[in-house]
């Protein structure tokens, strides 16, 4: 319960070439989805990490008609880069897109590195990022997982209790296994978009999934139950909020750096 089984049985090979089908003829057609640029790949996987698919694509769009490449990002001044992030949240992602543009400009001859290590290195590149940069814009078969990924596995596999992070480490060799090395970033992607087209976390298509015949949650009819739902706890935060007008000019004090 809550974690991957010991010996857990890997998934078979037809798991994969289901999911490759399926996501050629079903998957959206996203900006990000037409390239294999790694500065763009970089740039729509950053953006995804805390936002939705479709409040993302205006701003990718944006982003490109004023940053198309790795050198206009690293020229840039910070603020138009906060600019070009304002609505989207969690800054410090636009800062560190900013940073790491300036320090592969300087070190890496203007390139997103190709390796796991060197890009480890670089601010926000945790190993989600690195994963799917490496996966989808440089075809290496890193697996990559994210809230849906995992919870299409936890049903696949039949793992109890509530969704959480530290199931990573189980889950990693389980896609290890069967990512194939022909198409590792489609693989990714596929897994992503059934978690948010078929096996979604309410009301999930099993009757529509390519891979219901290998999902132990499926066949128990579990689904609903797996991952166990989580109860929103809501905490009540009572804060002052100052707001200096002129006109209609809005005054507000940049946080320091
Ligand atoms: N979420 C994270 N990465 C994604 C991608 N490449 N396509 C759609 N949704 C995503």
């Amino acid at each position: 319960r809550g974690h991957v089984p010991d010996g857990q049985n890997p998934l078979p090979r037809r798991f994969s070439t289901r999911l490759l089908s399926w996501y050629r003829s079903h998957r959206r057609d996203l900006p990000w989805r037409r390239t294999r640029e790694p500065y763009r790949i970089w740039v729509s996987e950053v953006m995804l990490q805390q936002t939705t698919v479709p409040e993302v694509i205006p701003y990718f769009e944006r982003w490109l008609e004023l940053f198309p490449d790795l050198p206009s990002l690293a020229r840039a001044p910070l603020r138009s880069v906060l600019r070009a992030w304002q609505g989207l949240g969690y800054y410090q992602r636009a800062r560190n897109l900013h940073r790491a543009a300036k320090l592969m400009m300087r070190r890496h001859g203007g390139h997103v590195p190709d390796d796991a290590g060197t890009l480890r290195e670089m601010p926000g590149f945790g190993p989600y990022t690195t994963a799917a940069v490496l996966s989808l814009a440089y075809g290496r078969p890193l697996p990559v997982i994210d809230a849906n990924v995992r919870r299409v596995l936890m049903r696949v596999l039949g793992i109890e209790g509530a969704a959480h992070p530290g199931l990573d480490t189980g889950l990693l060799p389980v896609l290890q296994k069967v990512i194939p090395r022909s198409a590792p970033g489609a693989f990714n992607q596929g897994l992503m978009e059934l978690g948010a087209l078929v096996c979604r976390s309410a009301n999930p298509q099993c009757l529509l999934c390519p891979v219901r015949e290998f999902c132990r949650a499926a066949e128990e009819g579990r689904q609903e139950i797996i991952p166990k739902p989580r109860r929103l706890e809501v905490t009540k935060v009572e804060a002052a909020v100052a707001v200096i007008r002129q006109g209609d000019r809005v005054l507000i004090r940049k946080r320091p750096e």
